[in-house]
């Protein structure tokens, strides 16, 4: 007997992950359960990219967005090639853009300014992925909510208590929360909010979703009733500068025993590493049984890999 002809299910494609707001609700939805697939089934998808190459730009440190990406390519079939370092030193970005595509299918970019990946793709013509920026960090807010939807078999009602700097990793989890329905408790020392533009963006989201958005400055009311609580480093890449400033202001804002004391017994630890522990968290909090920061870690390759697949496919 003949074997069954199986048809791909046809997805929303998208053009571009330059931010979080690159994805609508539906395509975030789709995203996750094709993610869930992908991490379950991983030879059926062993040559979905076959021929297809990334371009990986690097202007920051990395371990887990480059090795993720670099797995994720490979383990669809496709290729990458690499580059450590200033982007646009010796020629204009805009020339650096239509190099890289005309021999590769997709940009992937960790850069300083926001400014850069949004010129890489205007100028490039193929989907630019934001692997980090100053602004956001929408890779690891999608394997975030992924790592949550596997922790607790839903999202729509959560509550995310984030404490610390609100930076890049701060404004893609608030847009990818306030999209799905998980309430989000943000507490900053004052001056270290998220950006004002990006939180009226998360609360028109907020309106649609059912999700509530605080932003404050008392990290155990952002604790208080949290299914999981979120920190970050408090001096972020490009910030060394003000690393011995910070330590000063972010000190009561540490995640550590007495805080998390004072949330639900059963609260769940979460970290997008790389962690500073004695700084934005214990060593005893990162190596509780609640922390699932290697969860989190492990599913970047999953949602990257289910990313790509929308992108490229
Ligand atoms: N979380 C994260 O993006 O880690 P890297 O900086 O090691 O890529
Ligand atoms: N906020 C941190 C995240 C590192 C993954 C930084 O930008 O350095």
């Amino acid at each position: 007997m003949a074997a069954p002809v199986i048809h791909p299910t046809p997805r929303p494609r998208i053009t571009a992950f330059r931010h979080d707001l690159d994805l609508s609700t539906e395509q975030l939805h789709e995203l996750l359960d094709l993610t869930q697939q992908v991490k379950h089934s991983r030879q059926r998808f062993a040559s979905a990219l076959k021929g297809r190459y990334l371009s990986l730009l690097f202007e920051k440190p990395s371990l887990r967005t480059r090795m993720t990406f670099e797995l994720a390519v490979k383990q669809l079939g496709g290729d990458c090639v690499a580059q450590t370092g200033p982007i646009a030193e010796r020629e204009p970005l805009k020339d650096v853009a239509r190099n890289l595509a005309r021999w590769t299918d997709a940009i992937v970019a960790r850069t300083f300014a926001q400014e850069t990946i949004d010129e890489l793709s205007n100028w490039s013509g193929v989907p630019v992925v934001n692997a980090l920026s100053d602004l956001y960090h929408p890779c690891q807010a999608l394997a975030d909510m992924f790592t949550l939807k596997e922790q607790f078999g839903r999202l729509r009602g959560l509550r995310l208590g984030y404490v610390g700097d609100g930076n890049n990793v701060a404004h893609s989890l608030l847009l990818c929360c306030a999209r799905l329905g998980i309430h989000c408790s943000i507490a900053t020392p004052p001056r270290y909010e998220p950006k004002r533009g990006i939180v009226e963006r998360a609360v028109e989201f907020a309106s649609a979703s059912g999700a509530q958005i605080e932003i404050t400055t008392d990290p155990a009311r952002a604790v208080k009733c949290a299914d999981a609580i979120y920190t970050d480093v408090w001096a972020s890449m490009g910030q060394e500068a003000e690393t011995e400033e910070r330590k000063n202001v972010f000190a009561p804002y540490q995640v550590n025993e007495a805080l998390v004391a004072q949330a639900r017994k059963d609260t769940l630890f979460m970290h997008c590493l790389p962690a500073k522990r004695g700084q934005e968290v214990t060593d005893s909090i990162m190596e509780s049984p609640q922390s699932v920061v290697f969860d989190q870690a492990e599913n970047r390759l999953h949602v990257q890999k289910a990313l790509l697949l929308m992108l490229l496919q």
